[in-house]
């Protein structure tokens, strides 16, 4: 199985509106320095997916959504299904972000059923793992990975329908990066159990790192073995970081 190619997403979280079409446009222009070398997606909130999955139609930016729920229709209000997603335009759905961990409660099983129904409906499963800041200080950090991860991921998982995202808690929107050692290990450790549960499947599996990811961050972090890209947040709303994260790949 060849090397990975990369991927740069970008998780809008509960921001932006129609004038976000804008930042969008400037993402566009931009992605050319890179294609090829990287791909780009950007992870709208839902009310914005069919008019950025229009925008970017014949580009190199793939748009994916923020979570699904695992039934494909049905009386739950609110809710958005995997196949709406799809049929909007998406291309992927992040299932178990820790925010949706915490402030949902959302657990292992349910973000499995989520990864489940992104598949069924096509989508890539972008399933996010990582510890707390707790978990890190009682050096639990594998032993919760490899929970979440053996929980998390979908029966099936193959390099084009799964990419786990490696996310430590306490590294979101706080500024605050595992050091590039830190991020070797348990990538490599990801990497291993991939492998270990879906062969030469789990071997290319993207594993993004995600916390913190800044354009001046992004080459030492994307350097780091077995780091395929990039789940980014906060810098992502900005098409000028977003771009300079993806330009860690450029030569
Ligand atoms: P951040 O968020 O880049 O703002 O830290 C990352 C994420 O939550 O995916």
């Amino acid at each position: 199985m060849p090397k990975p190619r990369p991927l740069v997403a970008g998780n809008w979280k509960m921001n932006g509106s129609k004038a976000s079409a804008a930042e969008l446009g400037k993402i566009l222009q931009g992605a050319g320095e890179t294609a090829g070398k990287v791909d780009l997606m950007v992870c709208p909130p839902a009310t914005l997916i069919l008019a950025f999955a229009a925008a970017t139609r014949d580009s190199p930016v793939q748009i994916g959504g923020q979570d699904c729920h695992a039934e494909p229709a049905g009386a739950f209000t609110g809710d958005i299904s995997a196949e709406m997603l799809a049929d909007a335009g998406a291309v992927a759905a992040i299932v178990g972000h820790s925010e949706r961990r915490t402030y949902h409660k959302e657990t292992d099983a349910e973000v499995r059923a989520k990864a489940r129904a992104a598949l069924r409906a096509g989508l890539t499963a972008i399933v996010c793992i990582g510890e707390t800041r707790e978990e890190r200080e009682a050096h639990k950090t594998l032993d919760v990975v490899a929970l979440q991860l053996d929980g998390s991921l979908p029966d099936g998982a193959t390099a084009a329908n799964v990419v786990v995202a490696y996310e430590p808690v306490w590294a979101i929107g706080t500024g605050l990066t595992p050091t590039p050692a830190d991020v070797a290990d348990v990538h490599g450790f990801i990497r291993r159990r991939l492998a270990e549960r879906f062969g030469a499947e789990g071997e290319g599996i993207r594993i993004l790192y995600g916390g913190s990811v800044k354009p001046a961050n992004a080459k030492e972090l994307m350097a780091v073995a077995e780091v395929n890209g990039a789940l980014v947040g906060g810098a992502s709303l900005k098409a000028d970081d977003f771009l300079g994260i993806a330009a860690a790949y450029r030569d």
